[in-house]
């Protein structure tokens, strides 16, 4: 069976028909075309997944398009404008938080929603928000970095998260 669904995605309101067992993470990437959201694990196990609802992380592989009617979701399409890079992409940049680049997006997205809802969070804070994400390249002292190098840039009336 499908049904429609309605929701603000990366800014904009859509209405599409979805199969009701269509994933969010084949809704994204098929029926919307953003690729940028990666599959990865596909089974709730990596984080490539990672989108936000309402400024809050989700595994678009565990997660029905059904269910996200009427919410606002965030992929790292969202992020940044045309030769201008959001904090978060700034400081995955400058702090070298990607290597190979396949977790990345999930990365980005998990630590954009955390600034989001707290701008200046504790190293605790952020390996807490980052709990669900797995990178195999790096390590993640980089990532931390990047996250508190777009926390500093947020502090200084820097670009949207
Ligand atoms: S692809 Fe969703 S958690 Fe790995
Ligand atoms: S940068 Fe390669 S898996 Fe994270």
């Amino acid at each position: 069976m499908a049904r429609l669904i309605e929701l603000t995605l990366n800014g904009r309101r859509r209405i599409d028909a979805v199969p009701d067992n269509l994933l969010l993470l084949d809704y994204l990437r098929e029926q919307a075309g953003l690729t940028g959201t990666k599959t990865g694990c596909d089974g709730g196990e990596c984080g490539a997944c990672t989108v936000l609802v309402d400024d809050f992380p989700r595994l678009a592989c565990l997660t029905l398009a059904a269910t996200v009617s009427g919410r606002r979701i965030d992929t790292i399409e969202a992020l940044g404008e045309a030769g201008a890079l959001s904090a978060v992409q700034r400081g995955f940049h400058e702090r070298l938080g990607s290597q190979c680049g396949y977790c990345t997006p999930g990365f980005v997205m998990a630590c954009a929603g955390l600034l989001r809802r707290n701008p200046q969070p504790s190293p605790d804070e952020i390996r807490a928000a980052l709990g669900s994400n797995i990178c195999r390249c790096t390590g993640y002292v980089k990532i931390i970095e990047a996250v508190e190098f777009a926390s500093d840039l947020l502090a200084q009336g820097g670009t949207a998260p």
